[in-house]
């Protein structure tokens, strides 16, 4: 049987999931929100539009797996905040039903050798830097599509590309789900939210902020091009003493390739290091705007 906390009920299975998701299907739609865990205010918001989405009679499912496969062998897997109790806490104030939060040999038991390769929109940006990165994500996402069976599952925006490469494998594999997207949420001074932020010294913390006045220059300002849009985030985050730009690039933002004749959207992301702590945050820009 699963664990009830207050009304969530907690699952560590995979055919535990499967039958209790399967058996809630009747009631309304289900409605996945997937996660890392460390859940914060950006992820709450994810949970409120999965309730509203999951409507009364439906059912909200939150995963919380730290997916070793999407992080590099030297990235921050180990040190990755895992939070659970508090976690649990605020899944059950948004409305969550239940709670998927396997065991990593659950996901990935003896012999696991099978993986998902979205080969276009995960190349540049996160993928040319990251390189595997989304072949864990897709690999944990489509598992968890199968044992949940979600009608519906909710993605933040912050990760415009983790959410273009799964929107991608959804419909190049006919996987019957509908993908929502959220807009990011921020701090007061415009940080993107996010689990590592926590990780920032407090120095680093005051010039974080950088990344969403650079991009917001970026995208209010009267040049135009691609490469002069670029040019002016990287200057602008060059300010700030402590940042590290790992990369600033300015794509179509359907396509996620160099924009052409046909973009009508821009995308202009970055990925920073302040210290260990690698931050990423996007802004978007249409073409006839200015
Ligand atoms: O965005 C995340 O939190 C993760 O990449 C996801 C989608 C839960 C897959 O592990």
């Amino acid at each position: 049987m699963p664990l009830c906390c207050g009304l969530v009920k907690i699952v560590r299975t995979a055919d535990r999931a499967a039958q209790l998701c399967g058996g809630l299907r009747a009631n309304g739609p289900v409605v996945l929100v997937p996660t890392l865990g460390a859940l914060h205010a950006g992820h709450v918001a994810l949970m409120l539009r999965a309730r509203k989405l999951a409507r009364k009679d439906g059912n909200v499912v939150v995963s919380i797996f730290v997916n070793p496969t999407q992080f590099g062998p030297k990235e921050d897997f180990a040190r990755y905040p895992r939070t659970f109790a508090r976690d649990r806490k605020l899944c059950a104030e948004a409305g969550v039903d239940v709670i998927f939060h396997p065991e990593v040999e659950e996901i990935y038991p003896e012999g696991f050798s099978t993986y998902v390769d979205e080969e276009r929109v995960s190349l540049p940006l996160c993928g040319k830097s990251r390189p595997g990165h989304f072949r864990g994500v897709c690999t944990v996402v489509l598992k968890l599509f199968n044992i949940i069976g979600p009608d519906v599952a909710v993605f933040g925006e912050k990760d415009f590309q983790q959410l273009a490469v799964i929107r991608r494998m959804v419909r190049d594999l006919n996987v019957p789900v509908k993908i929502v997207g959220m807009p990011t949420v921020r701090e007061g001074d415009g940080l993107a939210l996010s689990s590592r932020n926590a990780f920032l010294s407090a120095e680093e913390r005051a010039q974080a902020p950088v990344l969403r006045h650079a991009l917001l220059m970026a995208r209010d300002t009267l040049y135009k091009k691609p490469a002069e849009l670029t040019r002016m985030v990287k200057r602008e985050i060059g300010r700030a003493r402590l940042a590290r730009v790992d990369y600033v690039e300015t794509l179509d933002a359907e396509t996620l390739e160099g924009p052409t004749a046909r973009t009508r959207e821009l995308v202009i992301a970055c990925a920073v290091f302040f210290g260990r702590t690698r931050l990423i945050d996007n802004i978007r820009r249409k073409v006839s705007e200015k």
